[in-house]
């Protein structure tokens, strides 16, 4: 295999995450450390950036800032919602890319997301193989919604999920303080798959964890959900529901939808969705006249913090990106790096890196088994929880300054 010596382009796209920035750390210092690799730029907001060559300069970037993407939440670089069209109707964006790609010599292009964002790596990869033109292009995924296709998990879900636990068995503390009647239901993100929300029954297998779990994978019957609030509230004197955002009901109808039915959508034609949670609540209060009773939208919370992130997740998406430019550099393009699970020799967790074709990864949604959710549509089952356990473990050694998280601060020097 020939050396292919140029530049390399990391970007992040879609919902942000707590370890998205492991992830780009994990190229950028791989990339900074290998000789075939002449520069290493950073595009502001994904694909966007490229299109308006707005490239950062992170040869530039000093290594301490660097290194403290390792803890620092959300999209450092900057992060997009942009769906390229199909380039055999409109190859227009496709061509100022290459163009962009031929001025800063970029041979290496390393792209971070979920599904939406692999569509689009996926679609740059084939145009560019078309032209002939030469540059290795490797997706990395990440989605707090662990739905790609094609891995174990997705970076991003673990700490999404140990926040997700971690709050339910708190707020289990506060809502049973009250010697009357008091319910919360927590709305957890995922569109339409339910890993997230169904992650809240790890908490229930404390002891410490909501009564019900209502995923998107099965329908939401609102009659059957206020019978099984009743029944908890009678048994236990309180209830607590997590939900996940994109509950439906049968006919397809997101629940949030019968609060609010004008919700927004992206430029991929997803409708924001939140408020179920006190849509729920309404109802709830209607039916049974419960007055003490909060909704709680996890909303942002759960993809930026990072507090007590898992250092597992930390560390694998830090592997993600690193394997990728190895990859890319021992001549591989065209895939999407994925997990795979594996039992060491004493039998605990081990996971290695693998490539993934990147159109399997591009645009199907994995969602979470059928039988992994309980019969009556209301919980997860072990199986579940033993999935998710091990990845969650460690705590991230957070770099502080005056009691405080110390997040990096790029310089984000514009390449000419
Ligand atoms: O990245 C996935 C996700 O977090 C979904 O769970 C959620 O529906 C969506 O992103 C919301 O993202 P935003 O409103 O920031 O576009």
């Amino acid at each position: 295999m020939d050396k292919l010596i140029g530049a390399c382009l990391v970007a992040q796209s879609g919902g942000p995450t707590a370890v998205i920035n492991a992830s780009a750390y994990g190229v950028i210092r791989t990339a900074l450390d290998d000789d075939t690799i002449t520069h290493v730029y950073g595009a502001a907001h994904g694909i966007r950036g490229v299109l308006d060559d707005i490239l950062y300069d992170l040869d530039l970037e000093d290594e301490h800032e660097l290194r403290l993407l390792l803890n620092t939440p959300s999209a450092s670089l900057g992060s997009c919602r942009y769906k390229l069209k199909d380039y055999t109707e409109d190859d227009t964006d496709y061509r100022r890319i290459m163009e962009v790609f031929k001025k800063h010599d970029i041979r290496y292009f390393f792209y971070i997301g979920g599904n939406d964002s692999m569509d689009t790596c996926n679609k740059i990869s084939k145009f560019l193989q078309k032209e002939q033109y030469l540059c290795r292009v490797i997706g990395v995924p990440k989605t707090i919604d662990n739905d790609l296709y094609g891995t174990d998990h997705c970076p991003g879900f673990a700490s999404a999920a140990k926040y997700v636990i971690t709050s339910c068995m708190e707020m289990r503390r506060d809502c049973n303080v009250y010697d009357y009647y008091s319910a919360v239901i927590v709305e957890v993100m995922g569109r339409h798959a339910g890993w997230l929300a169904g992650a809240a029954g790890v908490a229930t297998a404390t002891g410490d964890g909501p009564d019900l779990v209502y995923l998107p994978e099965t329908d939401f019957d609102m009659d059957q959900f206020l019978d099984d609030v009743k029944r908890i509230m009678d048994e236990r004197g309180d209830c607590m529901v997590v939900v996940s955002e994109g509950i439906h009901d049968k006919n397809g109808k997101f629940i949030s939808e019968y609060g609010a039915p004008d919700a927004a959508t992206d430029s991929f034609g997803h409708k924001q969705l939140g408020g179920v949670a006190s849509t729920l609540v309404s109802y709830v209060k209607q039916k049974w006249g419960v007055k003490k009773i909060r909704g709680v939208e996890l909303s942002l919370l759960q993809r930026c913090s990072s507090h007590f992130a898992s250092a597992t997740d930390i560390n694998e998406s830090f592997a993600a990106g690193r394997a990728a430019v190895k990859a890319a550099v021992n001549g591989m393009t065209d895939k999407m790096m994925a997990f795979h699970r594996l039992t060491d020799v004493y039998g605990d967790y081990a996971c290695e890196v693998i490539p993934q074709d990147l159109s399997l990864a591009a645009n199907t949604e994995k969602k979470v088994p059928r039988e992994w959710i309980n019969e009556a549509g209301n919980g997860v089952t072990q199986e579940f929880v033993e999935y998710v356990l091990p990845l969650i473990q460690g705590t991230p050694n957070l770099p502080l300054e005056n009691g405080l998280p110390r997040f990096a601060k790029l310089k984000r020097i514009v390449a000419k």
